[in-house]
């Protein structure tokens, strides 16, 4: 049943009717860009769709601006990591923009929850940061940008959830410690050099025990006017 499914899914990416995934032997696989996008899956996960143990971001279904701007920042060293530079050295913007539209629109269901033991006290200051920040630390809630159930807002700024504890750590840790950029002015630099060592922690630990909501794609709209100015907002759509 399952293996009947996925081959089903495999065709119908690969543009065949769905009996000629039965017979691979014979099969001329045309080039396209579900095939070519083939080696992404190895580490991001079936389709991008990568689970919240270990470290691999999910790239399926984020804002395809988002995803644009992250793998200029990857191939242009903005963002630091040799596999994707090297993955990436090669490739045209054009070819980027494609990469991001084909990950963005697709719609697949998520991993379930991970247990996520923390002391109580450490989950409600990580959910108090989120949805409402911390005037005292100059610290605006998360979901005046990511949106009010943190699923993002198109096209530019990702969602929260769904990711792992590690990825989310390391990626305000690379804010502080600039490894990882975003367009001028980079508001996410700024929060993420707000956040005490306790904070960074908390927030990360809480919004990885979240569960993702039923529809999870990004918000059409922000939920209000932004709190602080980011560059990468206003970047034009791919
Ligand atoms: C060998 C493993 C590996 C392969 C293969 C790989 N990636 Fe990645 N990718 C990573 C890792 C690890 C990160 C996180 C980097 C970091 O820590 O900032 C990442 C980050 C990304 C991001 C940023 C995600 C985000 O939420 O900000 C995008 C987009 C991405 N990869 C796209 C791709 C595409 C497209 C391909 C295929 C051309 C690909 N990756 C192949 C390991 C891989
Ligand atoms: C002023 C608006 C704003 C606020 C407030 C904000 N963010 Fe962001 N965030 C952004 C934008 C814009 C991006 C995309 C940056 C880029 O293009 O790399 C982003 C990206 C991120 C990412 C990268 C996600 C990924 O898939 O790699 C993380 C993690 C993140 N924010 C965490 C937080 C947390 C935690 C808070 C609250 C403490 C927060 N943000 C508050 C605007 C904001």
């Amino acid at each position: 049943m399952r293996r009947a499914r996925a081959l089903a899914l495999a065709s119908a990416l690969l543009g065949l009717p769905a009996w000629a995934a039965d017979r691979p032997a014979a099969l001329q696989v045309p080039d396209t860009l579900a095939q070519r996008l083939q080696p992404c899956m190895a580490c991001h996960g079936a389709q991008g769709r990568a689970g919240r143990e270990g470290y691999l971001p999910r790239i399926a279904g984020k804002p395809a601006g988002y995803l644009y701007q992250q793998l200029l920042h990857l191939r242009d060293g903005r963002r630091q990591n040799a596999t994707m530079a090297r993955l990436l050295a090669q490739q045209t913007d054009a070819y980027l923009r494609e990469m991001a539209g084909y990950f963005a629109v697709l719609d697949l269901p998520h991993a379930p929850v991970p247990v996520v033991t923390a002391p109580p006290a450490v989950l409600a200051r990580g959910q108090a940061l989120a949805l409402q920040g911390d005037a005292g630390q100059r610290l605006p809630a998360c979901s005046a940008c990511h949106g009010n159930r943190l699923s993002g807002v198109q096209p530019a700024v990702p969602g929260l959830l769904g990711l792992p504890r590690d990825y989310l750590i390391a990626q305000l840790g690379a804010w502080q410690t600039q490894q990882r950029h975003a367009q001028a002015p980079d508001c996410m630099a700024q929060i993420a050099q707000r956040l005490s060592p306790a904070d960074l922690g908390a927030v990360a630990t809480w919004l990885a025990a979240q569960p993702v909501p039923t529809q999870p794609q990004a918000d059409a709209t922000a939920p209000g006017p932004a709190p602080m100015p980011c560059g990468s907002v206003d970047q034009p759509p791919p």
